[in-house]
Order: C-alpha cells, then structure tokens, then sequence
C-alpha cells in the first residue's frame, strides 16, 4: 500500500490504478472514500472484500457533474432541482437506475436503483475526471467502524488491502452525505448526513418522508448498530460517571473534556466528531459520555450516528 499527498502526480497515477481495477482511498468533502471503477465487477468485489462489507449493501457511484450522472440514472423534474441546487456537494440521491447503465450488479446489489454523487472537493473531482470512470466508493472503513475523516484513519483500518491512499488532509464536513431517494413518488430521507434536512425540505417546499420498510434496502448505514468505536457511549450525559470519558458539546462543558465545539457550533461539532470518538477509543476508555447536542440542521446526523454508535452490539 502507497500513501501520498494529494500532489498532481499523485492523482494522476491514482487514476491510473482505478483504471486497472485497483482500489484507491481519497479525501471528499464528508469523509474518505475507498474507490473502484464502477463498471469494473472484479474491482467493486475488492471493495466489499476490503471492507468486510455485506454484499446486499449498495454502493453510492461518484461522478464529476449532473450531465454524467444522467447516464446511470433516471432523473426527474425533482432530482434535476436538487441536483442543480446541490451538486457539487454532500448529497447523494437514489434514482431508478438506467438499464444501459453499464454499471456492476455488484455496486447497486442488484437493485434496481443507483445511488448517485458529484462531491465538491477538488481532489475527489480531478480523481473522478482523470480516472473517466464513475467511481464506486463507501466510506473507507471496516464495515461497521467509525468513518475516516483523515488519511491516518484509512490507513489504520484498511492499511494493507488498499492500493494507494490520497492524502487530502481532514475531511472539511467530517459526516456522510444527506441520502435522499426519489425512486418512490415522495422523496424519502434515507440518511440524514451534511445536508441539513431543512435545505433539502425548503428546496423542494415539501417535507422529506421516513423510510419504510420496503422501500428501505437492508443497508449496514441505516442498521441500528453502525458508525461504532470500541468503547461503549451513554448519549445526553451532563457529566461522566466513574470509568467514562466525557465527549462535550458548548460552552457548558466541563474545561479539559474534549469538546466538539465549545462555542456550540454543529458544523463544527460533525467535522470533529469521527476523530474524537477515534481519539477517546485511543485513551483505552471503557465508556464514553456524550453530552446531548441540539437535534436541528446538520445536528439530527451527528444523533443519528451517535445513536447507531451507542446501539447495542
Ligand atoms: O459521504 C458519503 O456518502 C461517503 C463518501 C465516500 O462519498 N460515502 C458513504 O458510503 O458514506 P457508504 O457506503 O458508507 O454509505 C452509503 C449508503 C449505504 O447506507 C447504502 O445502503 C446507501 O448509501 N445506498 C447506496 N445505494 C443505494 C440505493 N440504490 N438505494 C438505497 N440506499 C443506497
Ligand atoms: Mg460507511
């Protein structure tokens, strides 16, 4: 395995591997990816196997602009809006997938829609144009683990089975795109991420549904134990018992606990939350405390992980 500053060099022959049906981590907006060409059935499959992914669970396909994502699905007048409005950006949206796609079963586990992305970082961007592939890519995790929101986190989970590792630093929005599906009449929420619901819901001037059961495919990012460090986490605690560390939000924390964001910013909070859990898994810390954090704007995905982080194993 290789890992290397995002230099212009460097994406060039990173584009290269994907090309060859290599698997390459890189740095998006929301957090790092673990890339296949997408069209490439072999290399998608390294991509579950790296991940210890279960395979009923799909892929969201990364492509460089709306025109290309018109391809592999079937947009209509509402994922147009959404698309003009929020591409590039953190917004996946699951569409009916076209039939001459072209795309592996294996990345849309054999559904008939495709989830969709055009990320705003640079380096994801000039990755996806230089590859001219779309690219399949997860979060670059262990299945089940918290996300990497750095190049150290990708290679301390996925080090050896991944073939070269961007290094474009922190991850400026540190949380999972918003997933929306329009594959069902009414717009579904399917993950909240780091586009606020109230953005997607002012946009199209109708309120985002929950999923339900069948329109829901069985995915590990919507299960209830997911996003997990080691150590146990006990949610809206005021203060940290015997044998917890505290993970604080505000200006009401205590000083010396390590805060998301001591002047109660959200989007501070969500790029700093993956690396803090890491950090306090680090302290060898059996439980963590997390103070409560306000459940409006890019704070219901922040209690989405951290519920599905707390969720019993
Ligand atoms: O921000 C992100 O979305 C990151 C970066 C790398 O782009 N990717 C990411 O991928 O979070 P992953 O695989 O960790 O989560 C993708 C989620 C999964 O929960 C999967 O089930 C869902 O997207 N998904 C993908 N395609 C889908 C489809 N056709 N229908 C429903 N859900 C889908
Ligand atoms: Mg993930």
């Amino acid at each position: 395995m290789q890992s290397a500053a995002a230099t212009r060099e460097a994406i060039a022959q990173a584009a290269e591997i994907l090309r060859a049906g290599g698997l390459v981590a890189f740095p998006t907006e929301t957090v790092y990816g673990l890339g296949a060409d997408a069209t490439n059935g072999m290399a998608v499959a390294r991509i579950y196997e790296a991940k210890g992914r279960p395979r009923f669970n799909p892929l969201i396909v990364h492509v460089s602009n709306a025109e290309e994502a018109r391809r592999y699905g079937a947009f209509d007048g509402q994922a147009q809006m959404l698309a003009a409005r929020f591409w590039p950006g953190p917004l996946t949206l699951v569409l009916p997938l076209r039939e001459d796609s072209g795309l592996s079963s294996l990345v849309t586990a054999g559904l008939s829609s495709v989830g969709l992305r055009v990320p705003s970082n640079e380096i994801a961007l000039t990755l996806i144009r230089q590859a001219r592939v779309p690219v399949a890519a997860p979060s670059a995790n262990r299945s089940g683990h918290v996300s990497p929101t750095r190049a150290q986190h990708v290679a301390a989970d996925l080090g050896g089975r991944v073939d070269f590792i961007l290094d474009g630093g922190p991850c400026e929005a540190g949380l999972e795109s918003t997933i929306v599906s329009l594959t069902s009449g009414h717009p579904v929420l399917l993950r909240p991420g780091a586009v606020p619901r109230e953005a997607i819901e002012a946009a199209l001037g109708t309120t985002l549904a929950r999923p339900q059961g069948a329109m829901c495919p069985e995915s590990p990012g919507q299960l209830a134990s997911h996003y997990a460090p080691r150590a146990r986490l006990r949610l809206n605690a005021e203060r940290a018992e015997e044998g917890e560390v505290l993970l604080g939000f505000g200006p009401e924390a205590p000083e010396g606990a390590l805060n998301l964001s001591p002047g109660g910013d959200l989007r501070e909070a969500a790029a700093n939350l993956f690396g803090y859990l890491r950090k306090l898994d680090e302290t060898g810390a059996e439980r963590i405390a997390v103070m409560p954090i306000p459940d409006h704007g890019v704070g219901e995905a922040i209690n989405d992980r951290l519920k599905r982080a707390a969720a019993p194993r």
